[in-house]
C-alpha cells in the first residue's frame, strides 16, 4: 500500500518508515525538514536499499499536499509532523497551534476529497496529564500544562469528530510514551542539536563529554528512589507499533497506548545506561523541573489485545542503541 508519512525525516518517522519498507509498503514522505535533514531519507534508503518518493513540503499548505495527493493513489496516511518541544511551545503557542493543529485539519481534508479512510496520528501520553498511573486509554484528559499537550488533546477530538461524522473513516491514535534508543544500525536516532531538554539525549551527550553532568531534576518525588519515573520504549517497537496500526484499522477513532507498561526512574536509567555501555554518567541532583510528574506509565494491554503489538526491546538495548547513534552523529 502506499503510504503517506509525513514527518518521516524525524526521529520516529524515520525509524517508522524503515519498518514500513520492511512491511512491503510503498513510503512517501512529507516534510519541510524543519527538524530533520534530508540526509534522514537516505538513510532510509540505505539501511533498507529500497527507494522512498520524497516532498520537501509543508504539510500545512494545502496546494502541496493536494499535489501528493493526485500524484499518488494514498491508501494511509501516518501523520507525525509536528512540533514537539514542551518549553518552546510556551514561548510561541501559535506556532505551535498553527502548526499541530492546522496539518491536522488539512491532511483530513485531503484525505475526504480523495477518498483516503486509513490515519494513524501521533499523540502523546503528555494528555493525561497528572492522571494516576498507569495510564489507562478510558481516563478522562486533565488539562495540559503547555500549549503543545493541548495540540495533542485537540487533535484527537478532531479526529474522533471526523470519524463520528463519517462511519467509513478509521483512525488509529497513539499516544506514545517516552520514546528513546536508535535504530541498530546506528544510522537513525535522535539527531540532538544543542542543549537536550529530554533525559537520554542528555545522558549521551554527557557520555560523549559534550556536557559535564546530568542534572536530575528533584529526589523527592513518591517513586521508588525519589526520581522521576517514565515508560521509555526503543523507537524501533514504537516503530512495529505504526505498522500493526495501520494493518489493524477499524471503522471509527480507536485510540491506544504505546508503552511498555514499565516505569524506570531517572536514576535506574543512568544504570542501566552505564551497565549496557560500560561508561559512568556523572550526574548530580538539583531542583525539580516546573511541569514534570512523578510518574508516567502505560497499561498498554489495549494495544496487545486489538493490535497483537508489545513492546520487545529492553531498556539495556535502548540504553545500547542510543549510544551507538550519539558516537556516530556529527552535527
Ligand atoms: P521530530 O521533530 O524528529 O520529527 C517531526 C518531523 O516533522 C520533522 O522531521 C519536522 O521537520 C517535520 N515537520 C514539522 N512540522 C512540519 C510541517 N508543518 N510540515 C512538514 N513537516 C513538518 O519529532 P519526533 O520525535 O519524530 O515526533 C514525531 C511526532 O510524534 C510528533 O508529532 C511529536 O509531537 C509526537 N511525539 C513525540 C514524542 C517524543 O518523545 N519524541 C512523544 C510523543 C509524541
Ligand atoms: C517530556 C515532555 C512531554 C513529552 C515527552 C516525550 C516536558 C516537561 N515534558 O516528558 O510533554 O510528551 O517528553 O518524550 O518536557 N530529567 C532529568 N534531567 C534532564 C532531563 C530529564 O532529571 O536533564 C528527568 C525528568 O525530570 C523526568 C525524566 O527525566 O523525570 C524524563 O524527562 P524527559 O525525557 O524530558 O521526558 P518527560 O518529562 O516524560
Amino acid at each position: 500500500m502506499n503510504i503517506l508519512v509525513t514527518g518521516g525525516a524525524g526521529y520516529i518517522g524515520s525509524n517508522t518508515c524503515v519498518a514500513l519498507l520492511e512491511a512491503g509498503h510503498t513510503v512517501i514522505v512529507a516534510d519541510n525538514l524543519c527538524n530533520s535533514k534530508n540526509d534522514a531519507i537516505e538513510k532510509i534508503m540505505q539501511i533498507t536499499n529500497k527507494e522512498v518518493i520524497f516532498y520537501q513540503i509543508d504539510v500545512n499548505d494545502v496546494v502541496a499536499v493536494d499535489t501528493i495527493f493526485s500524484n499518488h493513489e494514498i491508501g494511509g496516511v501516518i501523520h507525525f509532523a509536528g512540533l514537539k518541544a514542551v518549553g518552546e511551545s510556551v514561548e510561541k503557542p501559535l506556532e505551535y497551534y498553527y502548526n499541530n493543529i492546522l496539518s491536522t485539519m488539512v491532511l483530513t481534508k485531503t484525505c475526504q476529497k480523495y477518498g483516503v479512510n486509513r490515519f494513524v496520528f501521533s499523540s502523546s501520553a503528555t494528555v493525561y496529564g497528572d492522571n494516576k498511573v498507569p495510564f489507562v486509554e478510558t481516563m478522562d484528559l486533565l488539562p495540559s500544562t503547555n500549549p503543545y499537550g493541548e495540540t495533542k488533546a485537540i487533535s484527537e477530538r478532531i479526529l474522533t469528530d471526523i470519524a463520528k461524522a463519517n462511519p467509513a473513516f478509521s483512525v488509529s491514535i497513539l499516544r506514545y510514551f517516552n520514546p528513546i534508543g536508535a535504530h541498530e544500525s546506528g544510522l537513525i536516532g535522535e539527531a540532538s542539536n544543542g542543549i537536550p531538554n529530554n533525559l537520554m539525549p542528555y545522558v549521551t551527550q554527557v557520555a560523549k563529554g559534550i556536557r559535564e553532568k546530568l542534572r536530575v531534576f528533584g529526589n523527592d518525588y513518591p517513586t521508588i528512589d525519589g526520581t522521576g519515573v517514565r515508560d521509555y520504549i526503543h523507537v524501533l517497537d514504537l516503530a512495529e507499533g505504526h505498522v500493526a496500526a495501520l494493518d489493524n484499522l477499524t471503522e471509527g477513532a480507536h485510540i491506544y497506548n504505546l508503552g511498555t507498561g514499565q516505569g524506570t526512574s531517572v536514576l535506574e536509567l543512568v544504570k542501566a545506561f552505564e551497565e549496557a555501555n560500560g561508561i559512568e554518567v556523572p550526574y548530580e541532583i538539583v531542583d525539580r523541573r516546573p511541569g514534570d510528574i512523578a510518574s508516567c506509565y502505560a497499561d498498554a494491554s489495549k494495544a496487545k489485545q486489538e493490535l497483537g503489538w508489545t513492546a520487545k526491546r529492553n531498556i539495556i538495548s535502548m540504553c545500547r542503541d542510543a549510544w551507538r547513534f550519539e558516537k556516530n552523529f556529527k552535527e
